[in-house]
Parts: C-alpha cells; sequence; structure tokens
C-alpha cells in the first residue's frame, strides 16, 4: 500500500536493535552446518514453531539458545551484514545496534572475536550501503554487577568502536540499581548510556525513575510505562530524553502494541520512536514496526515523520560525529 512504502522509504534511524535478535533461521542453519553443531530443530518451519512468546522469560528461552551457532569474528560479521541490508532496505540510514557480548563470552567466545566481527560489519554498510552503524555494548542484567564490569573493562580497548552501553535481558529481580557503579563508569568513560525498562514489568514505574533520576541515561528502551507518571514524563521531555519503543515486539511479550502510551508520548512531545528490537523473532524489521503502528492507532504521514525525526534527535550521531571534526 502507500502507507507501506511511504513508511518504509523515509529515511530514519533503528536505535533499540539486537543484534542477536536478527538470527534468521536460514542463516542459523547455514552457520550450525558450517561449525557441525547439530540443532534440534530440522527446518525453517520447526523453528519458527518455537516462536510462541507470551512473555519476555519465554522469549529469552529461545533467543540465548539459537546463540550457539554464533562462533567466530565471520558469523558476527554475517549476522550483522544481514541485518544491515534489510534495514536498509526499510529505509535505515542510521543504527546503533546492540550486542550482547556476555551472551557469547560466557560459552566461551573470545570477547575479540564478536566485536571485531560486528565492526567489520559496521565499517562494511558505510562503505557499501552508506548507512552509518554504531554498537551499543549491552550488559546482561541477570548476570553479576562484577562480570558487567569485567565486561567493560575487556571492552576499553575498542572503545572507538562502541559509541554507548546498554542493559538487558530478565528485569525481575534485576533492577537498574545493581549496575549503577558499571554505568558511572561507563559514564566517565566517555559512553552514551541507555537502559531497557521493560513493558509491564513488576516495579517498571519505579525503575523508570531510578533510571533517569539516579544512573541518568540519555535513553529509555521501551520504557512506555512512565506514562502512569505525568509528573516524570515531562522531566524526561524537559531532559530531551529518547524513548526507544518496539510495537510489534510489545504485541509478543505483552498482547499489545502499547499503540496509546507509544501516542500519547508523541503527542505530548516526547523524543519517541519506532524500532523492531529482535526482527527474527517478532517478524517486523523498522519499517514493518512503523507501517504496524500507523495502521494500529490510525497515524498519519506527519505523525510517521516526527517518528523519524525523533530517531535521529533521540540517537548519539551528532555527538560522534561533532567529535570526528574537532
Ligand atoms: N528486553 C530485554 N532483553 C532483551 C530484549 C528486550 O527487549 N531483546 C533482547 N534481549
Ligand atoms: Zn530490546
Amino acid at each position: 500500500t502507500d502507507l507501506t512504502a511511504f513508511a518504509h522509504g523515509l529515511p530514519k534511524a533503528e536505535l533499540h536493535l539486537h543484534l542477536e535478535g536478527t538470527l534468521e533461521p536460514e542463516l542459523k542453519f547455514a552457520l550450525a552446518a558450517k561449525n557441525g553443531i547439530e540443532l534440534d530443530q530440522k527446518t525453517v518451519d520447526d523453528v519458527k514453531a518455537s516462536y510462541d512468546f507470551t512473555d519476555l522469560t519465554s522469549f529469552l528461552a529461545v533467543y540465548y539458545p539459537a546463540m550457539q551457532v554464533l562462533q567466530t569474528a565471520d558469523d558476527f560479521h554475517d549476522l550483522a551484514w544481514e541485518y544491515l541490508q534489510r534495514a536498509k532496505a526499510q529505509g535505515v540510514v542510521h543504527v546503533e545496534m546492540f550486542f550482547d557480548p556476555q551472551a557469547h563470552t560466557s560459552r566461551g567466545v573470545p570477547f575479540a572475536e564478536v566485536i571485531t566481527g560486528y565492526r567489520r560489519a559496521a565499517v562494511r554498510a558505510q562503505d557499501e550501503l552508506g548507512i552509518s552503524a554504531e554498537l551499543i555494548l549491552c550488559f546482561l542484567r541477570d548476570f553479576s554487577a562484577e562480570y558487567a564490569m569485567a565486561t567493560l573493562m575487556e571492552a576499553l580497548p575498542y572503545k572507538a568502536w562502541i559509541v554507548g552501553v546498554g542493559l538487558d535481558s530478565d528485569e525481575r529481580g534485576n533492577p537498574p540499581e545493581k549496575f549503577a557503579a558499571v554505568f558511572a563508569r561507563a559514564r566517565a568513560e566517555g559512553f552514551f548510556l541507555t537502559m531497557h525498562c521493560d513493558i509491564d514489568q513488576v516495579g517498571s514505574i519505579d525503575n523508570i525513575r531510578t533510571v533517569l533520576e539516579d544512573i541518568q541515561v540519555d535513553r529509555i528502551d521501551h520504557g512506555t510505562n512512565i506514562v502512569e507518571d505525568p509528573a516524570l514524563v515531562d522531566a524526561a521531555i524537559a531532559k530531551g530524553i529518547g524513548f526507544t519503543t518496539c510495537p510489534v515486539s510489545n504485541s509478543f511479550v505483552t498482547d499489545q502494541m502499547k499503540s496509546e502510551e507509544i501516542v500519547s508520548l508523541l503527542r505530548k512531545g516526547a523524543r519517541v520512536m519506532v524500532n523492531s528490537d529482535d526482527p527474527a523473532y517478532f517478524g517486523g524489521y523498522v519499517g514493518d514496526n512503523y507501517v504496524a503502528l500507523a495502521e494500529q492507532a490510525g497515524l498519519t504521514a506527519t505523525d510517521l515523520v516526527q517518528l523519524a525525526i525523533n530517531s535521529f534527535e533521540a540517537s548519539w550521531l551528532t555527538a560522534r560525529r561533532r567529535e570526528a571534526f574537532v
């Protein structure tokens, strides 16, 4: 339709995208064959049949085991490169991509393999696709704060390749304050900060308050529960906080796109935009997410343009580019 063509053609930044969440079944089989790994599933349909998510936990239970096929720098490169080509086809001109190094180092894959492979794809995206691509190192919040700090230390030699740090995985029992010292150190090292505040988690409004007031993040991933506290919304708008929402992902992990919350933030002038989260698992890349939200909430072309503008304003592009010129 016209809406789809418009949404896909709109130049946009993607700010909430987990590279490990872009592993399509076809690449999973190809990498398993290359690395001599036996998979439980035999066909693409078997893999897709296992995508039966009702909440974040059931998603994560499928997401982590699939990563065993990722072993070498070439594998990480191939994963990111396939994503970047799909992103290009849906109008992405700038992307800040999450990666989960601990999902790999915890199973014996060296940090250097992970980051050098991803970085090679990011540089190639600039050269061959005209996309500026940055990496955001995400700590897994269900591991210890000590392991997160050790991962941050391991990343410091690669600082020039990492624009910011984030926090993902299971929020239950792993509140933001657990990582206060890690994020303070990351800030001191010059990284931008973001944290997942997943939808409808127990205590999510308290976690949102903590990440804004104590951790002092630059962005919040998801975070749409903030609408429960209008004063906090106003404070976030005053600070220019970005909200990286993911409507199609929301509809899997909560049964709803949370379109009312997203549109409420948009109408109030918050820096909210739309992203794909884990597109291989939720079945929609970023342009598809713009279309899904627009259809659900009756958005106009002007609204979609505002979301795209917000995606650039909430990005960390400007600061990085400015540094490159001084
Ligand atoms: N939330 C938490 N952990 C994740 C997500 C998410 O949206 N995607 C990948 N890991
Ligand atoms: Zn996410």
